[in-house]
């Protein structure tokens, strides 16, 4: 089995929540073209209308009209899958007045919200939420200041949730990142003309308006079409191509982590607009060799960790991924979920302390009752799985893939030969 051909992943997960959740708060109307129809980035749009905007798919294209910040007195607003949601979400609820109450699905539920909380209670925001630092989530805004805050942890939506609330403040926000994430909401606050520069290692905000631009093209989103480029590095003689996909040096580390792992990758950079994008190739070489993962690397991999754990199980020697802790408290316990369904395949994976070894080359055998535990990115893992142990797609929840990719097992049927 190998898989040829082109394919174009859907818009930019990311960069979707972004653009429709910016409209809350800013000003003009926008036309978003390839906005990601994913079930995360529709949730995002249903938050949007909740709370007053103006949002609707016309054409294929996402019609904004911005609320600048006027939004309903109170709303209740179910997140269901999507952390980025209700995070980005508070940060722009601080501002408001409230109260809103935000829930999600099981797994959401289960996620910690205490982290986002705290720093915008500091900044005057009354927000409550669970014991154990869980939704749901009350968010009664209020005039907020200024804070200076040194991340605890590396966390895009963390980080995004005190700059949109940095914007509604008086005074002075300061931002300061130990470890680089993802830096699309700083890129998106600066080209909708918002107060936010980069000033001695830290992004500082000051209360500002926006302004929608007339056009907005999301470029496709570099996680989702990571498990078919990685896919394409297992499975011998493959060459395919993802078109149109976004470039920023927050989101291609895989694909450097998959060089030095000996794949042959080429990158035609081929756009700026909104943020550098383009073309990557992958055509299959040889055997891979194993890797390793630093803490510090972690952040802008932290998506591709699955697939890059299944790759590493047909790569030789022993990969090293080094403090995962952060991967426990997604969608699923994905640390664990991969021990697990992997270890079913055959695969050896072991423990030790906060980190996960990874033996390969080891073959991989069908496995029966494989679970994604709800979670799209490990469905998508073991779907990938399968194909490498030659063995039809068999998992209990594969319909949870649509969270971020609706169409990932269509387009995997037409690279399939
Ligand atoms: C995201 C940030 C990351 C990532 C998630 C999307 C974002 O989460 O895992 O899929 O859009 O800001 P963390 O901020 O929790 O690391």
């Amino acid at each position: 089995m190998r898989l040829r051909g082109s394919f174009a992943p859907p818009g930019d997960k990311s960069i979707s929540h972004r653009v429709a959740l910016l409209s809350l708060l800013a000003r003009g109307g926008c036309e978003v073209r390839n906005y990601s129809t994913a079930e995360d980035c529709m949730t995002s749009v249903r938050s949007v209308k909740l709370l007053g905007g103006s949002v609707g798919f016309s054409g294929g294209k996402l019609k904004l009209v911005g609320s600048k910040g006027r939004l309903v007195d109170r709303a209740d607003i179910d997140c269901q899958n999507s952390g980025t949601t209700m995070r980005l979400l508070m940060g722009i609820l601080a501002g408001s007045k409230g109260p809103y109450v935000l829930t999600g699905d099981d797994s959401l539920m289960k996620r910690p919200m205490a982290r986002i909380a705290k720093p915008l209670v500091e900044m005057g925001a009354q927000i409550c939420w669970n014991e154990g630092g869980t939704p749901p989530v009350k968010v009664t805004g209020g005039d907020l200041v200024g804070i200076d805050y040194l991340m605890p942890v590396a966390s895009a939506q963390l980080k995004s949730a005190i700059l949109l609330a940095g914007l509604q403040a008086d005074g002075v926000t300061r931002v300061t990142e130990q470890v680089k994430s993802r830096d699309h909401t700083e890129l998106m606050l600066r080209q909708f003309g918002g107060d936010i520069f980069w000033e001695d290692g830290a992004w500082v905000v000051r209360k500002s308006d926006l302004e929608l631009p007339e056009f907005f093209d999301v470029p496709g989103d570099p996680s989702s079409a990571a498990f078919l480029i990685c896919a394409a590095a297992m499975l011998p003689g493959s060459d395919i191509v993802a078109e149109r996909i976004l470039l920023n040096v927050t989101r291609s580390k895989f694909l450097d982590k998959l060089t030095s792992m000996g794949a042959e990758i080429k990158v035609e950079p081929q756009g700026d607009y909104p943020e550098p994008w383009g073309a990557v190739r992958l055509v299959y070489s040889q055997r891979l060799s194993a890797c390793e993962v630093t803490a510090d690397e972690l952040p802008q991999l932290i998506d591709e960790i699955p697939i890059l754990a299944l790759l590493a199980t047909q790569s030789e020697g022993v990969s090293v991924f080094n403090q995962i802790g952060e991967l426990r408290i997604k969608e699923s316990d994905r640390v664990a979920a991969l021990v697990s369904e992997l270890g079913k395949m055959g695969a050896r994976l072991e423990i030790k302390d906060d980190d996960l070894l990874i033996y390969g080359p080891t073959p991989l055998k069908p496995a029966r009752d494989l679970q994604g535990f709800g979670d799209h990115r490990i469905a998508m893992t073991l779907a990938i799985a399968c194909m490498v142990a030659n063995t039809a797609i068999n998992i209990e929840d594969i319909g949870c893939i649509a969270v971020s990719f609706p169409n990932f097992l269509t387009i995997l049927g037409e690279l399939r030969q």
